[in-house]
């Protein structure tokens, strides 16, 4: 298949440029060359015609959509939108990377692909009219929400933690955060079975399971084997530009039922972080 990956520079998108060159042909489309809020990347987006388009492109800074909202919802709703109409123009299906931000968070047990979207903050608000632009303008897509992705060289909390290690003895970590930490290879082995199946819809796809920012701390210190003391703090003791959804997990049910696409448990998948 020929496939167009915008924001293909990011952590996720060098991952599955990686992962589908291999079997198809891949279309990079990296900023600056390919500005996704640039309409006229819409018409040669759809003159390079390809059959999917997988939409990396996003403003990821959580805490800098917060300080700047009218900045996240250009690229991530109308650059969604204009990939969209590109993808509409020449009939190719799309792949939309969402969010667990577009959740609240209060729900006590981890997000289903049916439970009613609320964000709380510009990141998730922005990530979900990218999500309505998509499912408006398109018959053929995959909306895709995932989570706390980490990888190699990402400068992820994974990363982070061990910075932090580093230089300081006690570690103060968030424990009423809890999220789905997901293996940035994980994700792209997934979204390449995914694009085959043309079974459109909506979809969680994270690493199985889920965590406290504290537990994942823990967690990547010992696999680290960096002891240190870490300190579970509260989100209010933690001062930050963007709220967090406290509970922002999410559930693969719909892949995992339908389409037997699961990922492995996230401590599985740290442990591959470390070995690899
Ligand atoms: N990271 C997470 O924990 C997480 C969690 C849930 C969902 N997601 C979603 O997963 C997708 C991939 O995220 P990621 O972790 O790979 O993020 P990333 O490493 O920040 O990559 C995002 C890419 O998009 C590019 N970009 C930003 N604005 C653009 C624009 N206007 N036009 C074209 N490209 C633009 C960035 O380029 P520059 O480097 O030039 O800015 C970067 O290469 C995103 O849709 C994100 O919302 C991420």
């Amino acid at each position: 298949m020929k496939i167009a990956i915008t924001g293909s520079d990011g952590q996720l998108g060098r991952a599955l440029t990686r992962v589908l060159e291999t079997q198809h042909q891949v279309i990079a489309l990296p900023r600056p060359e390919f500005d996704i809020t640039d309409r006229a990347n819409i018409a040669r987006l759809a003159e390079l015609a390809p059959e999917v388009v997988i939409q990396c492109a996003a403003m990821t800074d959580v805490d800098g959509a917060a300080r700047d909202p009218v900045a996240a919802f250009r690229v991530n709703a109308f650059g969604a939108q204009n990939v969209a109409l590109a993808c509409q123009r020449c009939d190719a299906a799309l792949v939309y990377i969402s969010t667990n931000e577009v959740f609240d968070g209060n729900k006590p047990t981890p997000y289903l692909e049916f439970d009613a979207p609320n964000p709380v903050n510009a990141y998730g608000k922005s990530k979900l009219a990218g999500e309505w632009y998509v499912q408006h303008l398109l018959e053929k897509f995959y909306v895709v929400r995932t989570a706390w992705l980490y990888g190699k060289g990402g400068g992820k909390f994974p990363d982070k933690i061990l910075e932090l290690a580093a230089r300081q003895p006690v570690l103060d970590v968030v424990r009423d955060e809890i999220g789905s930490p997901t293996y940035v290879p994980d994700l792209a082995d997934a979204l390449a079975q995914l694009v085959l199946t043309e079974q459109y819809g909506v979809y969680h796809l994270v690493n199985a399971g889920s965590c406290s920012r504290y537990e994942w701390a823990v967690e990547i210190l010992r696999m680290a084997d960096m002891p240190r003391p870490v300190k579970p703090i509260t989100r209010a003791e933690y001062s930050r530009a963007s709220t967090p959804p406290p509970n922002g997990a999410l559930e693969n049910f719909a892949a995992a039922t339908v389409l037997n696409i699961q990922l492995r448990s996230w401590q599985a998948a740290l442990a591959a972080y470390f070995r690899e």
